[in-house]
């Protein structure tokens, strides 16, 4: 097992069947291995900085159908809100006003959120705050509008194709849903210029060892600047009730996986991650993420955002326990910055 993690972090790739051996790792003393390697890869490129991300939640209207995914739009339990502009622009001057420098308008597939309003709203929030990077994570659109977003000043996408086996892909979404649209949609942003992210949901049902050894290699491929990645969590009112979680230490592996593929990833430990587990997110970050994603959406939305059971929304990942989550990132000898927080590529370094 140490050969091939050392094999990952010189040769920054693996071969699809030394993957499937790698992700078949258990033994306590590799497990802590592969971490401190990741670890180590991300102080070197980084330092001990972590970057926050002022998440805004902008709609829970989806157009679309995710059996996984608790805005799901037969899920008629959801009670549905979407913000307006200025509740929007409002939690960008909290945001700003604490030491946000990123703000990411995430929201459910909602056609209410037109090109022409999204790039009202990116303009706006690009004047009055030029020192700060404007991430969307709107879901599918057509390459025009990305070009619209782009040109209006948004920096960066979030996009996970959430698996790259299409038979995989369409146990987890209905026929409507296209996975080669989705990929035409990573490739246009990339193309477009956007910092792209995508990712995966770890131990999401009848995902298999070969599934995400296939995810390892299109991530290599695509080359993306974030990465995002947290364990599956059933929601109670959708067709994957039953099924079981993933778990933090398959996501944790991951992460150490991710970094060390991808030296200079942002990648986030998400609130997926602390949700499945109190420790989760500082385990996240000393398994080589770098990046925190709290809440800046208005309270009372907040709890109507649940896209999986006991979604936190008020303790370190919000931005009332900002504080709280420094305090938590200081004792494992990290540090929050005031930091836009871009991808960097140093070269001859890694
Ligand atoms: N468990 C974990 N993650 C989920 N997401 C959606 N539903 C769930 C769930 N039940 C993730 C998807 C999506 C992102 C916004 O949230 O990967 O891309």
């Amino acid at each position: 097992m140490k050969e091939l993690i050392d094999k990952l972090e010189k040769e920054k790739n693996l071969s699809k069947e030394e993957f499937i051996s790698l992700l078949k790792i258990n033994k306590e003393e590799d497990i802590r291995y592969l971490n401190e390697k990741a670890k180590n890869v991300r102080d070197n490129i980084y330092g001990k900085k972590i970057f926050i991300r002022g998440l805004i939640e902008i709609s829970n209207y989806c157009k679309n159908n995710c059996y996984y995914c608790g805005i799901r739009r037969s899920n008629n339990k959801a009670q549905r809100y979407r913000l307006t502009k200025n509740q929007i622009l409002d939690c960008c001057k909290e945001g700003y006003n604490i030491g946000f420098r990123t703000f990411v308008m995430q929201g459910g597939e909602d056609a209410y959120f037109t090109d022409d309003i999204m790039v009202d709203i990116i303009s706006e929030i690009k004047k009055n705050y030029p020192d700060c990077a404007i991430t969307l994570s709107l879901g599918e659109r057509s390459t025009e509008s990305y070009r619209k977003l782009k040109k209006a000043g948004a920096d960066r996408y979030l996009l996970r194709h959430e698996t790259f086996n299409n038979k995989h892909y369409n146990k987890l979404h209905p026929k409507e849903l296209d996975p080669e649209n989705r990929k035409r949609c990573l490739r246009d942003l990339k193309k477009l210029g956007f910092q792209t992210g995508t990712g995966i949901m770890v131990g999401s049902p009848y995902q298999s060892t070969e599934n995400i050894a296939d995810d390892l290699i299109f991530i290599k491929e695509l080359d993306p600047e974030m990465i995002g990645i947290g364990p599956f969590i059933s929601h109670k009112d959708t067709p994957f009730n039953d099924f079981e979680n993933g778990t933090m230490e398959s996501t944790l592996i991951l992460i150490s996986i991710l970094r060390l593929l991808c030296p200079y990833a942002l990648i986030p430990a998400t609130t997926a991650l602390g949700t499945i587990n109190p420790k989760g997110r500082e385990k996240g970050i000393l398994a080589g993420a770098n990046v925190i994603m709290p809440n800046l959406s208005p309270k009372e939305d907040r709890k109507k955002y649940m896209l999986y059971n006991n979604k936190l929304s008020d303790g370190e990942e919000s931005v009332e326990g900002l504080n709280k989550l420094k305090k938590s990132m200081l004792n494992i000898g990290y540090e929050i910055v005031v930091d836009k927080g871009d991808y960097i590529k140093i070269k001859n370094n890694y």
